[in-house]
């Protein structure tokens, strides 16, 4: 993105006053069972609407495949969570400015290298990494699709989890599968259910109550419903585009939705946890693959 744009950007999006951030960000997983159904592009733009609202997101990609969030930005990353990991940069070097004050974290191969690491790197990173507890409000992870380990690791670590799915029965299926994997026992995150790609408000909320009726059946869990996006081409536009559809198309159905969302997000906040620090511990380090070397 060149200067002036940016520059432009960030005057359009009128940021507020920023929050004290005195508590532990509030780390939110944005996640899927199948791929492809629109969580990079709510995991961008709720950023920017909540970045509007005065709090300071920070974005990590944790995409263990293809990461594309700073596509979606239009930002490129000079560092990832890797090179925090190796000790070369520190964790604010990493970070990377986008519009409406939301900045960016490229997790890189650095996700992966944080389930094996020794001991003493992985406390000099957990100090580092934690500095996003008093530098955010919000951290959006946009996951990778499926119910592998490393995507439910993350997961199941984050304090609450907004899945998305489409209304069609396959990604359906793969979102209940999602909630399956989720930590029992007391531990797994509150669950909220965005329906992307809604031909209707009626097929969003029968989108949801499909899913939550047999969520409570089988599992004898509740998820939430925090609302629906419709099939919008300003979305694939503003993505040809490189550009988050909030700025480029502020009008769109799809631009209103995400606002809604993003209050209805504001709305449901839970008691802060201790944010990252609650984040990390929970990343189970004890269970990690026996087939990988841990790194000094
Ligand atoms: N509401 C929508 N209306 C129209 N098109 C959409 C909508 N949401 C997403 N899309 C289209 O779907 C494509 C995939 O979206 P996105 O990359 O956000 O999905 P994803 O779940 O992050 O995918 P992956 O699982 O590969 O990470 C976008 O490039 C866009 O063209
Ligand atoms: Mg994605």
């Amino acid at each position: 993105m060149n200067d002036q744009a940016f520059a432009l950007r960030q005057l359009m999006c009128d940021i507020a006053p920023k929050s004290d951030g005195a508590a532990g960000a509030r780390v939110a997983a944005v996640t899927s069972g199948k791929g492809g159904v629109g969580k990079t592009s709510l995991a961008v733009n709720l950023a920017l609407a909540l970045g509007r609202r005065g709090l300071r997101v920070v974005i990590l990609d944790a995409d263990f495949g293809l990461a594309n969030v700073n596509v979606l930005l239009g930002v490129t990353p000079a560092f990832d969570l890797s090179q925090v990991v190796s000790r070369r940069i520190d964790l604010r070097e990493a970070l990377c400015d986008g519009p409406c004050g939301v900045r960016f974290l490229s997790g890189g191969s650095g996700m992966r290298e944080l389930t094996h690491l020794s001991p003493p790197r992985l406390g000099a990173l957990m100090s580092n990494l934690r500095q996003l507890d008093d530098l955010a409000d919000v951290v959006l992870i946009d996951t990778g699709a499926g119910v592998g380990e490393q995507v439910l690791r993350v997961v199941n670590a984050a304090q609450e989890v907004i899945l998305v799915t489409t209304p069609e029965p396959t990604a359906i299926m793969d979102a209940y599968a999602l909630v399956k994997g989720l930590a029992g026992e007391g531990g797994a995150p509150r669950v909220r259910l965005v329906v992307n790609r809604a031909g209707s408000p009626e097929e969003a909320e029968s989108t949801f109550k499909t899913l939550s009726a047999v969520v409570r059946l089988y599992l004898k869990t509740d998820i939430e419903n925090m609302g629906s996006l419709p099939s919008d081409e300003a979305v694939s536009r503003a993505v040809r585009l490189q550009q988050p559809f909030l700025i480029s198309f502020p009008r769109s159905a799809a631009a209103r939705s995400v606002e809604d969302l993003a209050q209805r997000f504001l709305d449901g906040e839970p008691p802060r946890k201790n944010g990252l620090r609650a984040f990390f511990k929970r990343m189970d380090w004890d269970k990690s693959p026996k087939d990988n070397t841990e790194i000094q």
